[in-house]
């Protein structure tokens, strides 16, 4: 029998390191699921979407490992990022009579992900799960880092908890699924990481984007490795986000307040973070931290990569204001003060405030064509 043909990428967190597997046909290759915990039943959380095309071949290999196997499909999307979806998970977990033995694993895009890690996290004050990660976006961050919630009404991931899975299985043919807007969208995430910390995988990003666009197999693999080099590497010196971990939020500032002031799901959450990350780069200009050049290097790749650089108006009356009200809201807010992630030198990025006139001229400028 051939030998499965993966890179594994390790997370470096003492009693919680885990290793991230990425490569082609990974979900159904029997050695990813092997030195797991005994666990009396599995509960495959998944979503209408993603269930249909996937869920059947994990539930059949898992079968033969485990004794119980149950898949929980979920409604889909961002505006489902809720106390009532996640309530779904606590009712299968005890209807079906799973135990502090049990085992969850997430199938699906980052709403899965986050949604089934925070169901892991509190069911029973603690159970293991494995994230399946099967979009861009949540190949390339979500599935990584142990972040995991639920979306507000009043703000964006506001309810959650930090909670590593046991191991993330990056499939990569599950991509051949996706829908192009969403792989646009789990470029931004990609884009996001040269910026903050290597200059030299912007440069490969410009070279690479096309293949990147028409998902080029080896294309793919080495964006996913180096995506999630980075973020092992940040996460395994700031886990809870002290300090350090908040570069990863590069774009998210700005981002989160046009998901929300839209209503989650009217711009996908990488849409939001590609728009963002050219006001936040916009907004670095205008402090000195950066030159034009830079803004228009960074556009010019978030356009190539299919992604909205205009920002939406969320108020006519009064738009830049709203953007503020929303961004006040952001978990780096210090009484008051919004902080911005913004980029102050090649592959460096710093956490800070900026006067409210500059971030409305920001807007202004970044609203209109
Ligand atoms: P998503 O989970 O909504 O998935 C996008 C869409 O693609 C959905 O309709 C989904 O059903 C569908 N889909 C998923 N896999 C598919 C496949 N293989 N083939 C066809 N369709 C498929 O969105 P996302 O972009 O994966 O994740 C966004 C979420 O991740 C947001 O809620 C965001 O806040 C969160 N996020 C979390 C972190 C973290 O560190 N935890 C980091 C970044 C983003
Ligand atoms: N996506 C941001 C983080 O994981 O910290």
């Amino acid at each position: 029998m051939s030998k499965p043909n993966f890179q594994t990428v390790a997370i470096d967190l003492a009693e919680r390191s885990y290793d991230i597997h990425i490569g082609s046909h990974l979900m159904v290759e029997k050695t990813m699921w092997e030195a797991l915990p005994r666990a009396t039943s599995v509960l495959i959380v998944s979503n209408e979407t993603v269930a249909p095309l996937y869920a059947r071949q994990l539930e059949e290999l898992l079968r033969a490992k485990f004794p119980k196997v149950i898949t929980l499909s979920l409604p889909d999307g961002e505006a489902h990022k809720s106390w009532q979806t996640l309530n779904l998970i606590f009712d299968a977990l005890l209807e079906n009579g799973c135990d502090r033995k049990c085992l969850l694993v997430a199938l699906g895009g980052g709403v899965v992900g986050d949604m089934t890690g925070f169901a892991a996290a509190s069911f029973m004050r603690g159970v293991p799960f494995v994230q399946v990660p099967t979009t861009l976006l949540s190949q390339v961050d979500s599935s990584v880092g142990g972040k995991t919630g639920i979306n507000h009404p009043l703000g964006k991931n506001m309810i959650g908890a930090f909670y590593q899975p046991l191991r993330v299985i990056c499939d990569l043919d599950t991509l051949k699924t996706l829908p192009a807007r969403e792989m646009s969208a789990g470029l931004a995430e990609v884009i996001k990481y040269g910026p903050i910390s290597d200059m030299g995988f912007m440069e490969w990003l410009e070279q690479n984007m096309d293949l990147l666009m028409a998902r080029d197999v080896d294309a793919v693999t080495h964006a996913v490795r180096r995506s999630c080099e980075i973020k092992a590497w940040v996460v395994a010196q700031d886990e809870r986000e002290g300090g350090l971990r908040a570069i990863l939020n590069f774009g998210h500032t700005f981002g989160h307040a046009i998901e929300a002031g839209m209503g989650y799901g009217a711009w996908l959450h990488g849409e939001a973070v590609g728009c963002g990350m050219v006001m936040a780069a916009e907004l670095s200009r205008r402090l000195g931290l950066v030159d034009e050049s830079f803004v228009v290097r960074l556009t010019a790749l978030v356009v190539r990569a299919g992604l909205p650089v205009v920002g939406p108006i969320l108020d006519a009356a009064d738009n830049a204001g709203r953007y503020l009200q929303l961004m006040r809201l952001d978990k780096k807010s210090d009484a008051g003060e919004i902080k911005f992630v913004l980029i102050d030198g090649p592959s460096r990025a710093c956490v800070r405030g900026a006067p409210d006139a500059m971030v409305r001229e920001v807007i202004d400028a970044c609203c209109t064509h």
